[in-house]
């Protein structure tokens, strides 16, 4: 009986699980609602709303997982990329209580515990797989071919893809959590109303994201002339753009597919929420015969249970830390599994 200890606070989710021999024992998460008054995350409201739930939250996942403190094994916790504030409590918490019970602590790097989420169902992915990851700060197209092995296809160079909907959210008057509020849009509204091109590249699997944005910006300009977006246009607009967006990202993976022998797609990180992408994605996977694992609605956005099983696979292929091991605001290449090319 292994039980790993996951901490998660590198944006505006506290979340707090643990996971028993790689099955969840309990997954607390606390979403920091009152962000929107803002319309966006504020760093140190963050990290002071981390600092009040963080206690209280660990009681709740250990008591719900039927456990004490003294029957954790591993301490994992999120190390980067993320808010640089935000993490260190999470962080130095984990490393706090590793040293009180004298538990091994173990860094997670945020985009490998997405990564993971897949695994955190009943149906897994297999061996190699193609990962999609978008989340609010990353977009990354991966050949999964090991839990040692991942290979990166493609990345934006530019906007995230959930950057991309959180921006067009604020610019349309919808605010944010732009995601949740485009897609909830644009399911009554016509997506063949307005041509938001996607910029065409070079290269095969990279996105890029901020000219659909600026097309979005333009067609507001040009058609309201600077004044609010009228309610009856707004699920058109949004359709239209979410259409855009998500067929860029069906569009390389479809081309992956086509390239790549793989047994199945994942796709992991806030925007994997997104119903209209898990259509599309339903429909390439049954076109091409690959099983299609895409994350419970907990497990898409930030969650600790996606930390504590990377932790619990670091743990196993016997990586051990210090715990002067520090947060790290970016992506970090050396921190993902060894063989990564980003
Ligand atoms: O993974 P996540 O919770 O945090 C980061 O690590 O970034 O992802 C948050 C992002 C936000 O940009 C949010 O707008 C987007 O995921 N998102 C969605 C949906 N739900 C969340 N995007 C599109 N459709 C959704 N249903
Ligand atoms: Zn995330």
């Amino acid at each position: 009986m292994m039980n790993v200890l996951g901490i998660e606070t590198s944006c505006d989710e506290t979340s707090v699980a643990v996971i028993n021999n790689g099955k969840l024992s309990s997954n607390i998460i606390a979403s920091q609602d009152f962000h929107k008054d803002f319309g966006g995350v504020v760093p140190e409201l963050s990290s002071r709303a981390h600092l009040q739930l963080i206690v209280p939250l660990l009681k709740q996942a250990i008591a719900e997982a039927e456990l004490n403190l003294k029957d954790i094994d591993v301490i994992s916790a999120t190390a980067g990329p993320g808010l640089i504030g935000a993490l260190l409590v999470g962080l130095t918490f984990a490393k706090g209580l590793s040293l009180s019970i004298g538990k091994p602590f173990i860094p997670v790097n945020h985009i490998e515990g997405h990564i993971y989420s897949g695994f955190l169902m009943d149906d897994k992915p297999e061996f190699p797989y193609l990962c999609l990851v978008v989340s609010g700060g990353h977009t990354l197209l991966l050949y999964v071919e090991s839990d040692v092995k991942f290979y990166k296809l493609g990345t934006t160079i530019d906007d995230a893809a959930g950057e991309a909907f959180d921006k067009v959210s604020k610019m349309i008057g919808l605010g944010y959590p732009g995601g949740p509020l485009i897609q909830k849009n644009a399911e009554i509204g016509d997506e063949n109303k307005i041509d938001f091109p996607i910029a065409k590249l070079k290269t095969d699997y990279d996105f890029s994201f901020s000219g659909v944005k600026t097309s979005v910006l333009r067609y507001i300009e040009k058609t309201y002339n600077n004044q609010p977006v009228p309610k009856e246009d707004l699920q058109d607009i949004a359709a239209s753009f979410q259409k855009s967006v998500i067929g860029a990202l069906v569009k390389n993976v479809e081309k992956a597919l086509q390239n790549y022998k793989v047994k199945s797609i994942s796709v992991v990180g806030g925007v994997a929420a997104n119903k209209y992408l898990g259509e599309k994605l339903k429909t390439i996977s049954k076109k091409y015969n690959k099983k299609l694992i895409i994350p419970g609605i907990q497990f898409c956005g930030d969650n600790a249970a996606m930390i504590a099983y990377r932790g619990s696979k670091l743990y196993e292929q016997g990586l051990r830390y210090e715990l002067t091991y520090n947060a790290f605001p970016r992506f970090h290449s050396e921190f993902i599994a060894t063989e990564m090319n980003i």
